[in-house]
């Protein structure tokens, strides 16, 4: 007997990991319909690669919400859709409040009115603030320190408490530093604004940069710099793939990390840039930046365990050569 895969709205799905999470999806037999308002997110990729249903339109209109879900059979939401720059989010607060809780509240609100109750969120380890232990583990205390991850925590809240009201089941990733690019080729990172160290420095390989800057070079590292958890984005998006049928078969809400759980400094990620594509990739050395932890590394073994997620990408060499693959042919 054929049992047919069921549809899963994804917001934000022609953004950058939301895009791999729907190549993900419809690799594994899925139907997807994307919700994307395309501030950031990239019609192309939608349509040459993905080739999966686009509305163009906002999380915040909820009667279009009602529409989607009235019209198709969605048996889940993967919600990808926020605004994620931090420096952004302390001079704009209002921006960030708006869209990633109220943006997040009413597409709850619709899931609760069409009875959809399946939700994997993006979530991010900017909700534990500054770490006490390393690797942090998923019940590290939360204590943001930008109103970016302050209105990711208060989003984790809501979906506690419409568990316990209302039986509704979400899975939460906290994702660490999302890096890489579908090691295809046919996806990869194109923010505008970029503000993410591994695209930075490929720009700079290409030309595009002048120079990167490497904020604060006296932390209390091995080579001064700071150390981050960069998690390559196909393993991001196999997670997700495995968040959600950990839903569909009935489990309970959970928590996870996602992350590498291997730490490398700016400058290890600099180095191995220059080796990847051969470039001499100049350096500007500039103070600290406010509010910057000297190590940022997440425990995964939660979503090992539970989901039996196994990354396939740990390596930072595989990861810049999948990013550089990608950049080579986007910003050429
Ligand atoms: N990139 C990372 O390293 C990282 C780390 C931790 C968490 N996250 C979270 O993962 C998610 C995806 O991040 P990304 O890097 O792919 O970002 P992205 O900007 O590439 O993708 C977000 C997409 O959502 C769309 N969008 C934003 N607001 C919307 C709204 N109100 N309605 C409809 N569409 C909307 C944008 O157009 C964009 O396509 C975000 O929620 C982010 O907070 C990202």
């Amino acid at each position: 007997m054929l049992t047919e895969k069921p549809t899963i709205l994804v917001t934000g799905g022609a953004g950058y990991i939301g895009s791999h999470a729907v190549l993900a999806l419809l690799r594994a037999g899925y139907e997807v319909v994307i919700l994307d308002n395309l501030v950031y997110g990239h019609r192309d990729l939608v349509e040459t690669v993905l080739k999966a249903e686009l509305v163009v339109g906002d999380t915040s209109d909820r009667s279009l919400l009602d529409r989607l879900f009235q019209s198709r059979k969605i048996a889940a939401v993967m919600h990808f859709s926020a605004y994620a720059y931090v420096g952004e989010s302390v001079t704009d607060p209002a921006k960030y409040y708006r869209n990633n809780v109220l943006g997040t509240l009413t597409l709850l609100e619709a899931m609760l009115a069409a009875s959809v109750n399946k939700f994997v969120f993006s979530s991010t380890c900017a909700t534990y603030g500054v770490p006490e232990v390393i690797p942090i583990p998923e019940e590290h205390p939360q204590n943001p320190i930008n109103p970016y991850g302050a209105s990711k925590l208060m989003v984790e809240r809501v979906l506690c408490d419409f568990d316990v009201a209302y039986d509704f089941k979400s899975v939460i990733f906290r994702y660490f530093n999302a890096a890489g690019a579908d090691p295809g080729g046919l996806l990869g990172e194109d923010h505008n604004p970029e503000t993410h160290l591994i695209p930075l420095v490929l720009q700079t390989a290409l030309g595009k940069r002048e120079s990167i800057s490497v904020f604060g070079t006296d932390y209390p590292t091995p080579d001064g710099t700071c150390i981050r958890d960069y998690i390559h984005v196909n393993d991001l998006a196999d997670a997700h793939v495995l968040g959600l049928e950990y839903l569909l078969k009935g489990g309970d809400s959970e928590v996870f990390n996602l992350g590498n759980g291997n730490g490398f400094s700016v400058r290890e990620v600099i180095d191995t840039a220059k080796h990847v594509t051969g470039a001499d990739i100049q350096v500007t050395e500039c103070e600290r930046r406010p509010g910057d932890p000297p190590v940022l590394i997440g425990s995964s073994d939660k979503a090992r365990k539970i989901l039996g997620w196994q990354p396939q990408y740990s390596s930072l060499k595989e990861i810049i050569t999948h990013a550089w693959q990608w950049h080579k042919q986007r910003h050429k």
